[in-house]
């Protein structure tokens, strides 16, 4: 396994790589790796013939106030974990060679990085939208892993990757979750113990959406009081229901929807989902037309 520190190395491997006709898979990342990484990384290793992750705490997705300094750096467990992955290449540039004095451009998603987690860390996405592309820029994936658990991002992400003809495929994985039911994040370790046993009530509430779903409950409003409802006394940041491609709010729930909340716990930040894919149902006039083609056979 490669560690490459610099990103001409990187852009250089990247060419010769992409010459040689093999196609590269990349997986961002900002380390303290779990297993909810580690299944991004198993699907790049299996599906392309290069696999590259990137570990680097961006610092333009933190506000001041936020824990970029605190973020949890484990550099070297995560290496011993890509290496056992079978990754081929580590890039973990420097963060003044991504953003030297005079760095003047970012990248904004319009509508999508709106609402949702931008509402209390509006500087977020543009950070993630800006990092991403640079990213892209010198890594040059045919196709990118990211996580269903940061929705909001990965539908940014697919969007930006459309409006600005990356050429690069965006897969969406997943979400892994803890086997008590926790999605996995690398903030939980600054939960306490029994911050961590409260934190239950949010995929405990998802299910209980699920469950309500699955029985034909189409009305948020219902649903969204539910979720509170199961998820109090927890410090809700919101609970919404979105469409999952447009992230504009639903008030029914038609084609696929994300139903995604975030929680102030002490000082984590968790975000939790689920998508639910309404099945269609025949409209009365199709239900009509196929009885007339049975009656005409
Ligand atoms: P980070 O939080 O390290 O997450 C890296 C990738 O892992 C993201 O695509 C995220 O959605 C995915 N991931 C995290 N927890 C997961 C879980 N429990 N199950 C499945 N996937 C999970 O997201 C970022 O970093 C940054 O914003 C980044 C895209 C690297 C840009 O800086």
């Amino acid at each position: 396994m490669k560690i490459i520190r610099d990103k001409e190395s990187m852009r250089a491997l990247a060419i010769t790589e992409k010459a040689a006709g093999r196609r590269i898979g990349f997986v961002p990342t900002m380390g303290a790796l779990h297993e909810g990484h580690a299944s991004l990384v198993r699907a790049a290793v299996a599906q392309d013939d290069v696999s590259v992750v990137s570990i680097f705490v961006n610092p333009t997705q933190f506000a001041p106030h936020e824990d970029l300094d605190t973020y949890p750096r484990t550099f070297e467990a995560d290496c011993a974990l890509l290496e056992e992955l079978g990754v081929d290449v580590v890039y973990a540039p420097e963060r003044a060679s991504l953003y030297p004095d005079g760095y003047a451009t970012y990248v904004t998603v319009e509508g999508l990085s709106e609402g949702l987690c931008s509402l209390s860390r509006p500087h977020f996405f543009r950070g993630v939208a800006t990092v991403v592309t640079k990213l892209f820029a010198t890594v040059l994936p045919d196709r990118a892993y990211f996580g269903q658990k940061d929705a909001q991002q990965c539908a940014i992400i697919k969007r930006m990757a459309t409006d600005l003809d990356l050429g690069v495929e965006i897969i969406e994985m997943p979400i892994v979750r803890e086997p008590d039911g926790l999605a996995m994040s690398s903030r939980n370790r600054y939960l306490s113990e029994s911050e961590r046993h409260e934190a239950l009530r949010i995929s405990a509430a998802l299910r209980k959406a699920e469950a309500l779903l699955a029985a034909g409950e189409r009305d948020a409003a219902t649903l969204l009081r539910r979720v509170r409802t199961e998820m109090a006394p927890l410090p809700v940041d919101y609970a919404v229901l979105v469409d999952a491609a447009t992230i504009a709010p639903v008030t029914r729930v038609e084609g696929e929807v994300l139903l995604a909340v975030a929680v102030n716990m002490g000082s984590a930040r968790l975000i939790d989902n689920i998508k639910y894919k309404a099945p269609v149902t025949p409209s009365a006039s199709d239900r009509l037309k196929s009885e007339e083609s049975v009656s005409c056979c």
